[in-house]
């Protein structure tokens, strides 16, 4: 059994203060809610607070990018070695670090490779363009960035995937629950030719992509879809607790 994840990612938003008030606005909710893991990923420099206010509670907290080298002469960089302390999960590949920041496949794989073997668990985001989905290319670019993203990796159950096509995120246009699960269960194929079946299965594969209180049921009615990265919808307490507690309902009942 998958457990179902929602994580909030927060992306350049929050000053310390606005995150310390986000996290005091939704933590008691958040804390109650049972069978679902539930993940916070706010900027570096809210790390550690986040962190303070996070103690004692069930709620795990993720960074939204890293270097891949442990320390050296890259300033501005933040290195796996300074995550271990503060957070459990890593996002990586994210969309906006790869068209943003030029971080190609050979660099998300580096990273996922460093994120492992720090013992940082990542979430390798992987999605295709409006033109590319709009050419029939999502299973060729997905699979690419799939394989190249996780090119001689063993398999770690640790691993969490992001189906986040490009042309949903922060749009307001969400992919259909069944688009995205089709393309999460071609994922789940690449992942099992990759490593084999049963680690395929086991592993969790989120969908991303203008997620809200209003149609998180489409995604998480999905058997194939275990969870969510939620970016503009993650900034609101009461929208993001909405979002957890009804992924909670649904993945709670026998199908
Ligand atoms: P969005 O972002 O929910 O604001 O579309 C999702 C993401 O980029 O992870």
């Amino acid at each position: 059994m998958r457990i179902p994840l929602i994580a909030g990612n927060w992306k350049m938003n929050t000053t310390v203060a606005e995150a310390t008030e986000l996290v005091h606005d939704m933590l008691e909710k958040l804390d109650k809610i049972e069978g679902v893991d539930r993940i916070l990923c706010p900027p570096f420099i809210s790390l550690a607070v986040v962190g303070e206010l996070l103690k004692g509670s069930s709620i795990k907290l993720g960074a939204q990018n890293m270097h891949f080298e442990a320390k050296g002469a890259y300033t501005g960089e933040i290195s796996p070695l300074m995550l271990t302390s503060l957070c459990e999960f890593i996002i990586l590949g994210h969309s906006e670090r790869r068209w943003y920041f030029g971080e190609t496949d050979e660099i998300v794989s580096k990273k996922v490779k460093a994120a492992l073997s720090s013992g940082l668990k990542p979430i390798l985001c992987v999605g295709e363009r409006p033109e590319e989905n709009e050419a029939g290319r999502t299973e060729e670019v997905v699979s690419k960035q799939i394989n190249c993203g996780l090119s001689g990796i063993a398999s770690c159950p640790d691993i969490v995937i992001a189906y986040e096509p490009i042309w949903a995120i922060g749009t307001g246009r969400a992919a259909s629950g069944e688009g995205a699960a089709a393309t999460i269960k071609f994922i789940r194929t690449c992942l099992a030719s990759l490593w084999n079946k049963d680690i395929a299965q086991g592993l969790r594969i989120l969908y991303g992509g203008s997620v809200t209180s209003n149609n998180i049921t489409e995604f998480v009615s999905q058997p194939e879809i275990d969870g969510a990265l939620v970016g503009g919808a993650s900034l609101k307490a009461e929208e993001f607790v909405s979002i957890v507690s009804q992924t909670a309902a649904i993945k709670r009942q026998p199908v």
